[in-house]
């Protein structure tokens, strides 16, 4: 049996009470999320919150939760926050023993690789993405068949499978460095098209783009944009690189979600538009009260599987896991490994 597994004490209701210890010892997260959370709703996050805080310690566990994630385990229960290139990054670089990803499947995976001798668990297995199902390890050798020598850079929404057939990975928020560092004149980039046709917007090396997109990005259009922008004449709009062309043709700013939260954060304009999932927008306004944010609802399925209770269950149970056979993990990991060894531009 695993020497982790204990038993799973804060399924008992009683353990799970709005009590006035757990208020006291909640309070900071409260205060910290009360813009966006309503007060009635407390008592039900607040008692998941506080078990969750217990176990991570008992378990030396860390939470590394996506931006897209939702207030109360964005402010609650994550320890790290960040996008997938920061998630990658820290997932390299934690001891903890266990790490649990409220984010979706590709990124645990990333954090498996990182890590192959740590428990790492996905609360959900299956919250996966639509650009990861856009591309299969099949379809990568095919490309290498019909492009022999052109290097493939492959966004790190795509599975392992798929990491373990190409030359490097890049993020949203290291894209053009990681084409320009290859030093070639043309590289395949997978799976999203938005993305690569932005990246290839960026820089002299051409850039064949696969047909993938991401199903939530997908819907926001141009026109959109320039209905929000006749209403509000001082609207700020920034957008991920994943939206249609039309969408970022119309953005005053593109980048990554860290960088978009960056720009709202030095910036402050007093009125925003962030084109992309729309739990960012409720994370970022619970600390910036002087900026209004304009929220249309863009919600990504597979990222809102993660909730309090599954990720206090995945901490209860250590399951699910992620693993990955050692000889796929060993070729996925030079990828994602190439990637994080590429310098970050600086940036104004
Ligand atoms: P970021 O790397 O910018 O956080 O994007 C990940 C993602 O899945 C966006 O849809
Ligand atoms: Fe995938 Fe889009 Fe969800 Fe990001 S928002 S995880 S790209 S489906």
């Amino acid at each position: 049996m695993d020497t982790l597994l204990r038993e799973p004490q804060s399924l008992d209701p009683a353990a799970l009470a709005y009590t006035p210890e757990v208020a006291e010892a909640t309070k900071p997260v409260y205060e910290r999320v009360k813009r966006v959370i309503p007060e009635i709703e407390w008592p039900f996050h607040a008692p998941i919150i506080h078990a969750i805080d217990r176990l991570k310690r008992e378990r030396n566990a860390v939470v590394l939760a996506h931006n897209y994630q939702t207030p109360e385990i964005f402010h609650g229960a994550a320890d790290i926050v960040g996008d997938s290139l920061a998630l990658a990054r820290q997932a390299a670089e934690t001891d903890a023993d266990v790490i649990v990803v409220a984010g979706v499947h590709f990124m645990a995976e990333t954090a498996k690789l990182m890590n192959p001798s740590k428990t790492v668990l996905i609360p959900d297995a299956a919250a996966g993405c639509s650009l990861a199902e856009s591309i299969t390890a099949a379809d990568v050798r095919l490309l290498r068949q019909k492009y022999p020598g052109v290097p493939i850079v492959a966004y790190v929404n795509t599975s392992a499978d798929v990491k373990a057939e190409v030359d490097i990975c890049c993020t949203s928020g290291n894209a053009v460095e990681v084409v320009e560092s290859l030093g070639v004149p043309r590289v395949i980039m997978l799976p999203d098209e938005y993305l690569a046709k932005h990246v290839a917007s960026q820089t002299s090396v051409e850039v064949i783009a696969w047909k993938g997109h991401c199903e939530v990005h997908e819907r926001f259009t141009g026109a959109e944009i320039a209905e929000f922008r006749s209403r509000f004449d001082d609207l700020v709009v920034i957008a991920h690189p994943e939206c249609p062309p039309d969408v970022l043709a119309a953005a005053d700013f593109v980048g990554s979600t860290a960088h978009m939260i960056d720009m709202v954060a030095k910036n402050r304009p007093p009125r925003v538009f962030m084109v992309t999932e729309c739990s960012m927008s409720d994370n970022i306004a619970a600390s910036l009260p002087d900026v209004e944010f304009v929220r249309p609802c863009n919600l990504c399925p597979h990222m809102k599987r993660i909730t309090l209770a599954n990720i206090l269950t995945a901490l209860q149970t250590l399951e699910p896991r992620v693993e990955i056979p050692a000889d796929l993990a060993g070729r996925a990991r030079r990828s994602v490994e190439r990637m994080l060894a590429v310098k970050p531009k600086p940036r104004a």
